[in-house]
């Protein structure tokens, strides 16, 4: 029963995910705010974009041969899209993870039958304990295998202007400005670039988190704070990897993790939307810039990448108790987000659940 709109594999339904207009959260600007629902990728991430890619431009190089080894240093996401390439195609996966990842993504992984290395969170990334430094270590020492290398594989922001730049301009040519977070900047980097190539106007804005050296490498041109751990995960950076292109941006705006976190919540019980951590972060940047424009934001459009889902993070952010231990929510205090999950949630005929 072939059909025109029948998919040959879960790699052909990546992409094409929706864009939905951000209402309550967006009340108090004059912007406009669309978000990007990434999370509806087949693998639940924006990194579903580029594991399919990576290996199958490694395939077209011989980088990657039939009975290989996949090995990248990851954050979780783009272990799954490795992964689920890897399951269509017949390859075994080794991805090494810092020890801050939810349990969520862990397993995931592991799921996949993917062997998980975990190493220590906040090390330098040069340190021989690094997720970059063991990955490497393991892919060198590992016979067939091949390096995903997400962070200075240049196949990353490709994927990225080859595709999800073509796409959002597709969807919204009204587009005035991106707004997203930065891991490997293959996001920002390849979408923006084609962005910017159709439309000069339009506007790039990194999402940063506080204790990231983004900020203050594009603002000063070197890292004056030291680096501090955040909750936040998947954006931030300790080092400037080989896809970054800072220059190409037009703003960086810090964001702190109580701030993502909070959004985080608002997205789902405002707009419906569940999405992880790092979308959070973006949404309050986006928020940020448009304050700073005052007037100058009436009515510009401005697209947010929601990169991963909220079900990736039920053990942290949809914790209560999580929350309550990091200072994440206080049920007593203004402003910190609702206790949702264990406490005082109702049915309808007023029983306590
Ligand atoms: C949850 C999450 N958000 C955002 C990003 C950032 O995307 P990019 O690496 O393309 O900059 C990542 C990357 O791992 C991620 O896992």
């Amino acid at each position: 029963m072939p059909h025109s709109k029948v998919h040959p594999h879960a790699l052909s339904a990546i992409g094409n995910t929706p864009i939905v207009r951000l209402n309550r959260v967006a009340q108090e600007s004059s912007a406009n705010f669309f978000g990007k629902l990434e999370f509806m990728n087949p693998g639940g991430s924006v990194k579903d974009r580029i594991g399919g890619y990576l290996i199958e431009d490694a395939e077209k190089r011989g980088a990657l041969k039939p009975g290989g080894v996949v090995v990248e240093a990851t954050s979780g996401n783009t272990g799954v899209g490795l992964a689920m390439a890897a399951a269509i195609k017949g390859y075994r996966c080794i991805f090494v993870l810092p020890d801050k990842m939810s349990a969520e993504k862990i397993n995931f992984l592991r799921a996949f039958g993917a062997e998980v290395v975990i190493t220590p969170s906040g090390v330098e990334p040069e340190d021989p304990n690094s997720h970059y430094s063991v990955a490497r270590a393991i892919a060198a020492k590992t016979p067939n295998s091949f390096l995903a290398d997400q962070y200075d594989n240049l196949a990353n922001r490709r994927a990225h202007y080859e595709r999800t730049g073509p796409e959002i301009y597709s969807q919204m040519p009204e587009i005035d400005a991106l707004v997203a977070g930065m891991g490997t900047g293959g996001t920002i980097t390849g979408t923006g670039q084609y962005l910017k190539e159709k439309k000069p106007s339009v506007k790039l804005i990194c999402a940063d988190p506080v204790g990231s050296i983004i900020h203050d490498v594009y603002t000063h041109g070197k890292q004056i704070s030291p680096t501090s751990p955040y909750k936040v995960e998947g954006i931030g950076e300790d080092f400037i990897p080989k896809n970054f292109n800072l220059p190409l941006l037009d703003a960086v705006v810090s964001v702190n993790d109580l701030e993502s976190l909070t959004m985080a919540r608002r997205l789902l019980l405002e707009e419906g939307l569940f999405a992880g951590t790092s979308a959070g972060t973006a949404v309050v940047a986006a928020k940020k810039w448009a304050d700073s424009l005052s007037e100058k934001a009436a009515g510009l459009n401005i697209l947010i990448i929601l990169p991963d889902s909220g079900d990736r993070y039920m053990s942290k952010l949809w914790n209560d108790e999580w929350m309550m231990e990091n200072g994440m929510l206080d049920p007593g205090k203004p402003g910190m987000p609702k206790a949702t999950l264990s406490h005082g949630a109702k049915t309808p005929y007023g029983l306590k659940l």
